[in-house]
C-alpha cells in the first residue's frame, strides 16, 4: 500500500474528525500518502479529493461533524457508480481506503473491495446499529447530548405536571432510546425491538402514577417507532394529562466527542491503517468482549445485532 484514502460517509458522528486524524497520522507514521476524499462516495465520483499530511488535521480532535464532509450516495449503490468509484481510487494512486460510517457505508466498501481496492470499514455512527461491535463512534456523546436535553425537559415537565414525550434518533434501533430512558429514569421507554403499539398500556401507567401522586411522565420514543406528536395528542385525551411531544432532531449529532468517543476513534483509526498496512481488505474494525478487532465486511454484514434482553428488564423494573 503507498496511498492511503480516507472518507466519512452517511450520517455524521462526533468522533469521526478524531478518526480521520488517527488514519492520516498513523498513515503517515507508516510512511504513506493520504488523501481526504471530501463527501463521502459522491465526492468519491467527482473526484473532490485532497492531499492531507499530518498538519492538515491540526485541531479536530476535539471537534463534532467530520472536517472532510458527508454525503449519502445513491449512484454509488449501482454496479456501474462502483466501477467508477474504483477507476477514480486508482486514477488518483489510492490503493487502500479507509470508510468511516454505517452498514450502508460498509456495502460500499465490500464493493470496492471486490474490484481489487483494499479497503477497511470504521463504525461510525450514533445510532450503535452495527451488529458486529458493541461500539461505535458518536454513540457516547449522543447519548450524553440527549441525556442532558432530557433532564432539561424533565424540570418543566414537572413543573406544570405535564407528559412528555422526547422523541430521540436511532434509525431502526432503540439504543439511544433506551440507554437516555434508564439514565433519566423515564417512566416509559419505546423502542422498535419491542414496541407492541398497545399505547392503552402507557396510558393506564400515566393514570396510575398520577395517583401515586407522580407530578410528571417522562415517555423516551425511539424515532424507529416516531408520530410523537399525534401520540402526544392521543394520550392527552384519554388521560386529562396535560402532554407534549419533544423532538430532539439532529442536536444530537453534532457536539464535541466525549473523551470514549475520541479515544475509540483515535483507536479504531489507527487500527483500520495498521489492517491496510498488513494487506488486508474487505474488513471492518470493532470492538467486541473489551477488546478492539477486526471481521470480514461479508460476515460482519450477515451478523443480527440484539438489544439487551436484561437491559430493558431493569429499565422496566426501575420505572414501577
Ligand atoms: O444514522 C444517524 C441518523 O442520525 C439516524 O439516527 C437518523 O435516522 C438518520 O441519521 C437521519 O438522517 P438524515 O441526516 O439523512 O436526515
Amino acid at each position: 500500500i503507498k496511498t492511503i484514502g480516507v472518507l466519512t460517509s452517511g450520517g455524521d458522528a462526533p468522533g469521526m474528525n478524531a478518526a480521520i486524524r488517527a488514519v492520516v497520522r498513523k498513515a503517515c507514521a507508516a510512511g504513506k500518502n493520504v488523501k481526504g476524499i471530501r463527501r463521502g462516495y459522491q465526492g468519491l465520483l467527482e473526484e473532490d479529493i485532497i492531499d492531507m499530511s499530518r498538519h492538515s488535521v491540526s485541531d479536530i480532535v476535539d471537534k463534532g461533524g467530520t472536517i472532510l464532509f458527508t454525503a449519502r450516495c445513491s449512484e454509488f449503490r449501482t454496479e456501474e457508480g462502483q466501477k467508477k468509484g474504483a477507476e477514480i481510487c486508482r486514477k488518483h494512486g489510492i490503493d487502500g481506503l479507509v470508510v468511516i460510517g454505517g452498514d450502508g457505508s460498509y456495502a460500499g466498501a465490500q464493493k470496492l473491495a471486490g474490484l481489487g481496492i483494499n479497503t477497511v470499514g470504521v463504525p461510525g455512527t450514533i445510532d450503535l446499529d452495527i451488529a458486529c461491535t458493541e461500539y461505535t463512534i458518536g454513540f457516547d456523546t449522543a447519548v450524553n447530548t440527549a441525556m442532558q436535553a432530557i433532564d432539561k425537559v424533565r424540570d418543566t415537565s414537572t413543573s406544570h405536571e405535564r407528559c412528555s414525550i422526547i422523541e430521540v434518533m436511532g434509525r431502526n434501533a432503540g439504543y439511544i432510546a433506551l440507554w437516555c430512558g434508564i439514565a433519566n429514569g423515564a417512566e416509559d421507554i419505546l423502542i422498535p425491538e419491542k414496541y407492541d403499539y398497545d399505547e392503552q398500556k402507557i396510558i393506564n401507567h400515566i393514570i396510575s402514577n398520577r395517583k401515586k401522586g407522580k407530578k410528571h411522565h417522562i415517555i423516551i420514543n425511539a424515532e424507529g417507532i416516531g408520530h410523537s406528536t399525534s401520540m402526544a395528542r392521543r394520550i392527552e385525551a384519554a388521560t386529562g394529562v396535560e402532554t407534549r411531544a419533544t423532538i430532539l432532531g439532529y442536536m444530537q449529532r453534532g457536539g464535541s466527542p466525549t473523551c470514549r468517543d475520541r479515544v475509540y476513534a483515535t483507536m479504531m483509526g489507527s487500527m483500520a491503517v495498521d489492517l491496510l498496512c498488513a494487506g488486508k481488505s474487505n474488513r471492518v474494525v470493532g470492538f467486541k468482549h473489551g477488546e478492539f478487532c477486526d471481521f470480514d465486511i461479508d460476515d460482519a454484514l450477515a451478523m443480527q445485532k440484539n438489544i439487551s434482553n436484561y437491559m430493558i428488564e431493569v429499565a422496566g423494573d426501575m420505572a414501577k
